[in-house]
């Protein structure tokens, strides 16, 4: 588990370059010798600044640092200066990746404080700011390296104190007040909190399936409820219990495991009377081989993250939970494995669902839809919230369609889809609508059951979504694809290789700040 607490985010008094810290940090956008802030800290350490800066050819661009050393010329050792791009022009995630890149800086040097000037956006913008810093900062720092051995990897991170100043030139004395103390612990609070839960999605889906089972979930699931105990609780179904519920889909697609499926229902209540229901449902295939539709082994080998929709509503529970939410809240994930074996569902299947539907299996390797479709029947008749949202890695054609950075948002429901899509704007996680077609309905006729459970090559995560549809019926529901987004093959800073811990930040928002 990431060790978040061992990395505080502080409050710095400016000016920056008096700051008694190891390291100083700002941002210059676009060529730096037209910088304020760059010509005083040039100016500062005797014109070694714009040196390194024109043999480095830094020139302020996004994704772009120095580091300097002050040889005694200010209290800090070093100077870093990373760049910003078009000034006022970025974006969240470009925020956080700011942050990260003066953290890892830090961390090459083997800083143990630093001081970062924050970029001055004005006042209304600064709390959303100084989140997004604290997100970075922790989501910058985050390795999965448990598994690897080597010296190097063991060494504690020197880094204890990440410092921010956000006011370049205050007058001779003057201290912050009360109030914009407050303001600055809440945004900072807030993006720690959020980056915790990031990362500890990032955990659940970048270790091993043989390590993250679907008990080993559900055992994560009852630890949450363990530690918000008064509002947050967790029931966790077996296999036979979901099969007293009659969810003939998602068994079927865990019977060829020899782990045992189970089904988790995580419940947040707030100390007052909720506003409205909200459900959270996540896909929890913790190892999908295909099944005897059997994936060939390239595309198998990074099937452990078919579990990402869950780790993102359980963790995001965690987050919700410690900021507190004036909704009612509830994060469920069918739970299972889809492998080949004697025991297992295969092709001409005809399975019953929750609610009654018959399904013919045409492909194994369509289980997503399987285990979803149970779930959501489970949310609308047991829960019966006001809104539900589903998050599943569920097709390659989401990605083929979008691209790997950028989830597939398909809903028949005007407000709630634009209420959601606005919450991904504001967390700067990329989400793009497709449309549900009814017209594409027609590839999942069956000649013997009501539906089969996969349509043909064109539009497959449209017919993915309306295969959803029929099980989400009247209840107001969105659901988000996030094949692509939910692991990334390259890294930036913010956002190392592996499980991504992607829609973590949109749910939270959602819940807490509607
Ligand atoms: N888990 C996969 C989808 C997936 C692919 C997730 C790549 C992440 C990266 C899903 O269960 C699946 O196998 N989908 C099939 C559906 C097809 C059989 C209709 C697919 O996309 O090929
Ligand atoms: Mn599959
Ligand atoms: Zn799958």
């Amino acid at each position: 588990m990431p060790d978040v607490s061992a990395l505080s985010v502080t409050h710095v008094p400016g000016p920056l370059l008096q700051a008694p810290v190891d390291l100083v940090a700002f941002v210059t956008y676009g060529d730096p010798t037209k910088d304020s802030i760059f010509k005083s800290a040039d100016q500062a350490l005797g014109g070694v600044l714009a040196d390194v800066a024109k043999s480095e050819s830094f020139e302020g661009k996004i994704g772009q640092s120095i580091t300097v050393h002050t040889h005694g010329r200010i209290p800090a050792r070093r100077v870093v200066v990373v760049g910003g791009g078009v000034r006022g022009e970025f974006t969240n995630p470009a925020v956080r990746d700011l942050a990260a890149t003066v953290t890892q800086a830090a961390a090459k040097a083997s800083a143990t404080t630093l001081a970062f000037l924050i970029p001055q956006l004005g006042a209304n913008r600064e709390a959303q700011l100084l989140q997004h810093v604290a997100e970075g900062v922790h989501l910058g720092s985050y390795k999965f390296g448990r598994y690897l051995t080597g010296d190097e990897h063991k060494k504690p991170p020197t880094l204890r104190s990440f410092g921010i100043v956000t006011d370049p030139a205050p007058k001779a004395g003057k201290k912050p007040s009360a109030t914009q103390q407050k303001a600055f612990t809440v945004a900072v609070t807030r993006g720690e909190t959020i980056a915790a839960a990031i990362n500890h999605a990032r955990d659940l889906i970048n270790e091993p399936a043989a390590v993250i089972t679907p008990s080993a979930l559900a055992a994560d699931a009852l630890a949450i409820a363990k530690k918000h105990k008064g509002s947050v609780t967790a029931t966790i179904l077996d296999a036979k219990k979901c099969a007293e519920l009659g969810m003939g889909m998602f068994l079927a697609v865990g019977q060829g495991s020899a782990q045992e499926s189970k089904f988790i229902h995580l419940t947040y209540k707030p100390a007052k009377k909720p506003k409205k229901r909200i459900a959270f449902i996540g896909k929890g295939v913790t190892f999908d081989s295909g099944g005897y539709s059997l994936k060939p082994s390239q595309s198998m080998e990074d099937m452990k993250v078919d579990m990402s929709g869950a780790a993102a509503v359980i963790s995001a529970m965690d987050a919700i939970a410690t900021l507190g939410a004036d909704v009612e809240v509830h994060a469920v994930a069918a739970c299972c494995e889809n492998l080949v074996s004697g025991q297992a569902y295969k092709l001409g299947d005809v399975l019953t669902s929750m609610d009654g539907t018959t399904v013919e299996i045409n492909n194994t390797d369509a289980e997503g839809r399987l285990t979803l479709g149970d779930a959501i029947t489970y949310v609308r008749t047991k829960i019966q919230p006001d809104e539900m949202f589903d998050f599943a890695t569920l097709t390659g054609a989401c990605m083929v369609a979008l691209g790997p950075y950028t989830a597939g948002v398909m809903s028949d429901h005007e407000a709630l889809l634009k209420t959601w899509m606005n919450a991904s704007e504001r967390t700067g996680e990329d989400m793009w609508r497709l449309p549900l077609n009814g017209r594409l309905r027609e590839q999942l006729k069956s000649p013997i059951a009501d539906m089969r459970n996969t349509g043909d090559r064109f539009g497959g995560a449209i017919t993915a979504g309306l295969f959803l549809k029929t099980f989400a019926k009247d209840t107001p529901w969105v659901h988000v694809d996030i094949a692509g987004p939910a692991s990334v093959s390259s890294a930036r800073p913010s956002q190392p290789k592996g499980g991504t811990g992607f829609a973590v930040a949109t749910i939270v928002e959602y819940a807490t700040r509607r």
